[in-house]
């Protein structure tokens, strides 16, 4: 199972819609796929005791993260970096066994020029940190508002082919590792 994580908690969020895309490529290029979406956390989750003891409604988010074969996060940028919310969902993870060895690959994106390379290239750090093995291939979206056509798929025919190269390459390289 590959998990395509939505990075943000944003009501309304383009990351939601950009998940759902790419959830879409994994799925076509032979991978299960299920999506954890930061929109859906419950609310108790953001009590300062879950550092301590997590609602047992976040079990299942860290089971799924804990059972996964690989992971896509999808990264918008919020003030230069990845969403605080994200950081957080990463905090409350069982440490060390969550993230390591886990392949993992990611997705920016952002209203402005650079796409959530900042944002990508810093959250890279955290799950280098946490022993995660990182895909190399990223996909970076600027003017998301611009990218996503009304009925859901992408305006721009070159970076739907760069998002179903990265599905492919990313579920090969989950087959790699763990065989
Ligand atoms: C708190 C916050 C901070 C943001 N900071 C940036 C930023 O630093 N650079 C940028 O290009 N866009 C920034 N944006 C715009 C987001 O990139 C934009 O909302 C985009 O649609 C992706 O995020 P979304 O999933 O929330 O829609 C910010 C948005 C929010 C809500």
């Amino acid at each position: 199972m590959i998990v395509v994580l939505s990075g943000s908690n944003r009501p309304e969020a383009h990351t939601r819609r950009i998940s759902q895309v790419v959830r879409d490529k994994l799925a076509a290029a032979g991978a299960e796929v299920a999506l954890l979406d930061l929109q859906e956390l419950p609310p108790g989750v953001f009590e300062p005791t879950s550092y301590g003891a997590p609602p047992p409604a976040f079990l299942p988010w860290k089971r799924a993260i804990l059972e996964a074969h690989g992971l896509v996060t999808v990264v918008p940028e919020y003030n230069g970096s990845f969403p605080g919310a994200l950081k957080y969902f990463v905090d409350l993870l069982d440490f060390p066994a969550s993230l390591k060895g886990l392949p993992t690959a990611f997705v920016g994106l952002a209203a402005g020029e650079w796409g959530g390379l900042r944002a990508v290239e810093q959250l890279e750090l955290v799950y280098q940190y946490r022993q995660a093995h990182l895909f190399g291939t990223r996909v970076f979206i600027r003017r998301v508002q611009d990218a996503l056509a009304p009925e859901g798929g992408l305006r721009d025919a070159a970076l739907e082919a760069r998002l179903d190269a990265l599905a492919r390459g990313f579920v090969a390289f989950c087959r790699q590792l763990r065989t």
